[in-house]
């Protein structure tokens, strides 16, 4: 009778215990996202991929992913896109996939995969209306390289929760060929016009106001009975000192992180068919299939 008192004032303590050794157990059996980084290309080459790659890749501990990097489109298999949380297209200009290639990103967004576009992602696959729908919106044309203000619409989102309301950059101010809000994105960052100097002739209706990052929580690139994953674009990143830059890096990887808490890959969801797992993440295994830059008749 005297003893039980202090029993009942432990057995919670000890239940406390107990449920956050096991949390914390679940959390370190997968404690890093793949993700799967793609900078081939066929047009233009921005000579800032070496920067980001290398930012991408030191920052990737902090956010618990681990980035693999590669211009091989080898890695278009259903086999090997099966172990990553996501794909970013880093930079990507013109063909950079064949027709099996093509296929295979395909059924990896299908079965839930989850998509990231960086910049000239937007104006690669200009044929495929899959993947321009994946993106959310193909590219148009730019104004020269210049000092602008983007407005952030939407601060509830981890790309954007970190931004001045009012962000001054030095990049290109991207036109696109469509408003992705007809495809479901919604539009979180936005160029205000009257801050920098663009001479060129819109031929398209972007909407308003001006996209220039946005998210999908249901990429819109997936096929009729497919599982959609999330899709996050952002046409910034041009400069070298962009991917320097501690707030753009925030603004991406929030982006990329954000991507990967959908309920479609094995990040979040044991259950999914695709997605990285511990035991078949290695680096070493990955890269092995990683081949040199394809070729950039325009650099
Ligand atoms: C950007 O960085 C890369 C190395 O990462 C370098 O080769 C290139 O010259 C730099 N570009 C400029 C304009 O400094
Ligand atoms: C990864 O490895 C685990 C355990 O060996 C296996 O069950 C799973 O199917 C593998 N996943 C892929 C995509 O190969
Ligand atoms: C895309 O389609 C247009 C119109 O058919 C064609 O002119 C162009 O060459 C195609 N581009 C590629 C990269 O396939
Ligand atoms: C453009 O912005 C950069 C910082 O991004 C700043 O160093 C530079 O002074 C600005 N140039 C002009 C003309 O405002
Ligand atoms: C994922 O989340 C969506 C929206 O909350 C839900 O409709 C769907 O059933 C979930 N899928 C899985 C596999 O949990």
């Amino acid at each position: 009778m005297l003893s039980s008192p202090p029993l009942l004032v432990l057995l919670p303590l000890f239940y406390l215990v107990l449920s956050q050794c096991l949390a914390q157990d679940s959390s370190n059996s997968n404690p890093f996202s793949s993700v799967l980084i793609y900078s081939a290309t066929a047009g233009f080459r921005h000579d800032s991929i070496p920067t980001a790659i290398q930012a991408l890749k030191a920052k990737g501990p902090s956010v618990s992913i681990q980035f693999t990097a590669t211009e091989g489109e080898n890695h278009f298999t259903d086999d090997n896109l099966a172990l990553y949380d996501a794909v970013v297209f880093l930079s990507t200009t013109g063909e950079v996939l064949s027709p099996s290639g093509k296929t295979a990103f395909q059924n990896y967004l299908n079965l839930g995969g989850n998509f990231v576009g960086i910049h000239s992602a937007s104006n690669c696959l200009v044929n495929d209306t899959f993947y321009g729908r994946q993106v959310g919106a193909y590219f148009d044309y730019h104004p020269p390289l210049q000092n602008a203000t983007v407005n952030v619409l939407d601060r509830s989102h981890p790309s954007t929760s970190m931004l001045p309301e009012r962000w001054q950059v030095r990049d290109e101010m991207y036109n696109f060929k469509s408003d992705p809000r007809a495809i479901g994105a919604t539009v979180i960052l936005s160029a205000d016009e009257s801050t920098y100097t663009d001479d060129g002739q819109r031929k398209f209706d972007q909407g308003t106001p001006h996209p220039t990052a946005w998210f999908q929580e249901r990429g819109a690139g997936v096929s009729a009975g497919g599982a959609p994953g999330r899709s996050f674009y952002t046409s910034l990143g041009h400069l070298n000192e962009t991917w320097q830059d501690d707030l753009f890096m925030d603004h991406v990887l929030g982006g990329i992180t954000w991507t990967l808490q959908s309920n479609t890959t094995r990040t979040s969801n044991p259950g999914a068919t695709v997605g990285g797992h511990p035991s078949n993440s290695s680096t070493d295994q990955v890269s092995s299939v990683t081949s040199s830059p394809s070729s950039s008749p325009d650099a």
